[in-house]
């Protein structure tokens, strides 16, 4: 009895050592329904294929949280696995040497035909692969429920003029014009939209991306935080401080009549069982609809020195880019796949438009990387545009103060 009960024992010992062994502890800020709904995706695929889940969710839209966590994590000699980092900072994690490359699973599963240019460079540190991207989002959004509009008689606005005109009817009918949640990057997202739809992507790359100081020092910059300051007027009182999934249920719930957002809010409509062209209307952003803000998500991960762990991150990676997880992951998500070829069908409408607006904006020069979402500029940056363009939201302050405080806090943060 005493021998069996042992035997078990050191078996369920060895089976325990055997999972922690492969392990992956994964540091992700998905914690909204639809966000949710599509990380468990990740987890169930590894479980699959014989990896075990340490999930370190660590909430807040945007991850400006998450980052300073794993930041500290990091720098105390404790990084995660893998952890969802994107764009530039995927290049400054490299720099420090924290991260580990997964070249020899991109090679042979062939990932620099599998991915589209845009997508692979960010993916790479000094030529080889060290993240792997889940999906692409596009962020230049407007999302709107029908009825509102319907029942305040206004049609859905494709100019941002336009916007300021049917926003003013909307609140005339007794609805929130915008739903918004007052938190830096949402701030800031609704500010992209408005750099991209008043300036036009040629203005947006220069100014926003290349950071040159006489597209920034524009008329063109004005103009644009003349239109930003009118929105201060169409948000509701609540909004500060909300989630932007809480802003998307009032849109959801025919509360407030749009949200400015990535099509991550789709997730949301998806989740509440709501259908697209029917039950909610997803266009491009007031002056966007040749354009194409892209938003890649991707887990970077951290160097190891335990051979079964990174044999899990090797897992980890192969499975991101496979079919299948590229499918599930980005119908739950809002978001298209990274990988190309991909079959469309299971995907909706506005999944469709975002595929197609992704090809055709590459073509015209109109796909440009959104700056609120880490994507365009290195950290301190886009911190110095947050900064900006929420202290302008949440004040009085003049177009002409608006820009004056965009030049100096970029430039001090350059
Ligand atoms: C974006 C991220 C999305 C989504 C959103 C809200 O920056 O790329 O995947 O999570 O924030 O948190």
């Amino acid at each position: 009895m005493i021998k069996r009960t042992l035997a078990a024992c050191v078996a369920a010992a060895t089976l325990s050592t055997a999972a922690q062994a492969a392990d992956v502890e994964v540091l992700h800020y998905w914690t909204s329904g639809g966000e949710a709904k599509s990380v468990a995706y990740l987890k169930e695929k590894l479980t699959e294929a014989g990896v075990g889940w340490k999930d370190f969710a660590v909430a807040g839209g945007g991850g400006e949280n998450a980052m300073t966590v794993l930041k500290s994590r990091a720098v105390s000699g404790n990084p995660p696995t893998a952890a969802q980092i994107k764009g530039p900072s995927i290049q400054e994690w490299g720099e420090l040497g924290f991260l580990s490359d997964i070249d020899s699973v991109a090679k042979a599963n062939n990932w620099d035909a599998l991915l589209p240019g845009v997508v692979s460079d960010v993916m790479k540190h000094d030529g080889k692969y060290v993240a792997a991207p889940v999906n692409v989002h596009r962020v230049n959004w407007l999302w709107a429920n029908p009825e509102i509009f319907q029942k305040a008689g206004a049609t859905i606005p494709t100019t941002w003029d336009d916007f300021l005109v049917q926003a003013k009817k909307i609140q005339d009918a007794g609805y929130i014009a915008l739903a918004h949640g007052g938190q830096a990057w949402q701030d800031a997202t609704v500010f992209e939209a408005v750099v991209l739809g008043v300036g036009g992507p040629e203005y947006y790359q220069k100014a926003f991306v290349e950071l040159d100081a006489d597209a920034l020092n524009s008329a063109t910059t004005e103009e644009v935080f003349r239109v930003f300051g009118e929105i201060r007027g169409l948000i509701d009182e609540n909004s500060p401080g909300r989630d932007w999934n809480v802003a998307t249920s009032m849109v959801i719930n025919g509360e407030a009549a749009m949200q400015i957002m990535g099509d991550w809010a789709k997730g949301e409509f998806t989740v509440a069982g709501k259908t697209p062209g029917v039950d909610y209307a997803c266009v491009a952003a007031p002056g966007t609809s040749g354009s194409f803000t892209f938003n890649v998500d991707s887990f970077a991960f951290f160097a190891q020195s335990d051979a079964d762990a990174q044999k899990a991150q090797q897992e980890m990676a192969k499975q991101i880019l496979g079919q299948d997880f590229q499918k599930v992951f980005n119908l739950n998500k809002g978001s298209i796949p990274a990988r190309l070829g991909m079959a469309r069908d299971e995907f909706d409408s506005c999944a469709h438009a975002s595929m197609d607006a992704f090809v055709s904006s590459a073509q015209t020069g109109g796909l440009v990387p959104s700056f609120a979402h880490g994507m365009a500029v290195p950290e301190a940056v886009s911190g110095a545009i947050y900064d900006t363009a929420t202290n302008f939201f949440n004040s009085d302050q003049s177009a002409a103060e608006g820009k004056a405080q965009l030049i100096a806090s970029i430039q001090a943060a350059m």
